[in-house]
């Protein structure tokens, strides 16, 4: 259901989900003040990264950018005309007949219709025709978006409360999808936690992200430019923030950029390395601040004792900060609840080592 709402609300406009998520997230109960901190950063990078975004589209459909979208929209418009036409002509019908055959004196009550032929079988055979034309269609291009085409580009996505992670062929990992332009596409992906969803609104594309299982979906971005990627399946208190971008590169940009991540990873401070990696993987759930979210603040827990439900204490050094991204159900903090997922695969031990030496920063 509200799956079916948000991409209902995503399809007739981008932007307007884009600010309804914003709102909702500002409006969560019970998180306000951990929210305020957390959230006006991200928003803040969130509306500087706003001004390059595409704008274009209808009234009903956001931008076309995938190659496969046309079919999509064909169909779209083709049952939307449909439905505009029968609520018109019906509307019109009742209304007439209402009118015409209504009570007033001198009138008598004229008896119920007899069995018509030829009606009746008009309004079979013409609409199961239709029914026909719209199967036929919308079923070749579900086979169309069913089957990547061979040797695409392949990603690697892991769906988890709340973020996205897209990882490369050549071992980049980003919170962000980058691809290039005029090159199908497959995602492969998983969630490492509950039932997510990949939507793209302007490439028309749509797909549940499971746990404990593989889901396919490719497309062949059409242009270059900005789009929203969302979650499209409610998955807990922050989904509305699980979205992100698609930046779809001119030719040659995408293999630059890879470099440039690559190269970035090289040679960037460990602690600079922790500050991204917090940006994008910590955020939703820890702050820098002092003040708690779902987890522990990251301020100032550097060389204190933590204790967890289990009874057991240790310092907060470099081990537990390792343990805790690797296998955090393993100690569980008291006062908090057990819902942090493993990085294990995700992180490479270098991230790791930036993760420490940031909260070791933040005193
Ligand atoms: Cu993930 Cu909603």
């Amino acid at each position: 259901m509200m799956s079916a709402l948000t991409s209902f609300l995503a399809m007739m406009s981008g932007e307007a989900v884009a600010q309804a998520g914003e709102a909702a997230a500002q409006a969560a109960p019970g998180a306000a003040g951990q929210a305020a901190a957390a959230g006006d950063a991200a928003q803040a990078a969130a509306s500087a990264a706003e001004a390059q975004w595409s704008t274009g589209g209808t009234f009903w459909l956001p931008d076309t950018a995938s190659a496969t979208t046309q079919s999509t929209d064909m169909i779209f418009y083709g049952v939307l005309g449909l439905s505009i036409f029968c609520f018109v002509g019906i509307t019109a019908a009742v209304l007439y007949f209402v009118i015409k055959y209504r009570a007033r004196p001198g009138h008598e009550p004229e008896p119920s219709a007899h069995h018509n032929d030829a009606l009746e079988i008009t309004w079979t055979i013409i609409p199961s025709i239709i029914c026909v034309f719209l199967f036929v269609f919308g079923w070749r291009g579900y086979i169309n978006l069913a089957t990547p085409p061979k040797h695409s580009l392949e990603i690697q996505v892991t769906a988890q409360k709340w973020s996205w992670n897209f990882s490369h062929p050549n071992g980049v990992n980003d919170a962000a999808l980058h691809v290039p332009v005029d090159r199908s596409v497959r995602m492969i992906m998983k969630s490492q936690d509950v039932i997510h969803s990949f939507f793209v609104p302007a490439f028309r594309v749509k797909k549940d992200v499971l746990p404990r299982r593989y889901t396919e979906v490719w497309f062949k971005a059409a242009e270059p430019g900005v789009y929203r990627l969302y979650c499209a399946e409610y998955c807990g208190r922050d989904h509305s923030l699980m979205k992100t971008k698609v930046v779809v590169h001119e030719p040659g940009g995408y293999e630059r950029y890879l470099a440039e991540k690559e190269a970035e990873l090289q040679n960037i401070p460990p602690v600079e390395l922790g500050k991204k990696v917090y940006d994008v993987r910590c955020v939703a759930c820890h702050t820098t601040d002092g003040t708690p979210r779902v987890g522990p603040t990251f301020k100032g827990v550097w060389g204190t004792e933590s204790a967890f439900t289990d009874g057991t204490k240790a310092a907060v050094d470099e081990n537990y900060v390792r343990d805790s991204i690797l296998d955090p159900q393993s100690q569980i903090r008291q006062g908090y609840p057990p819902t942090m997922p493993s990085f294990k695969g995700q992180l490479s031990d270098k991230e790791i080592t930036g993760v420490i030496e940031y909260i070791k920063s933040l005193q």
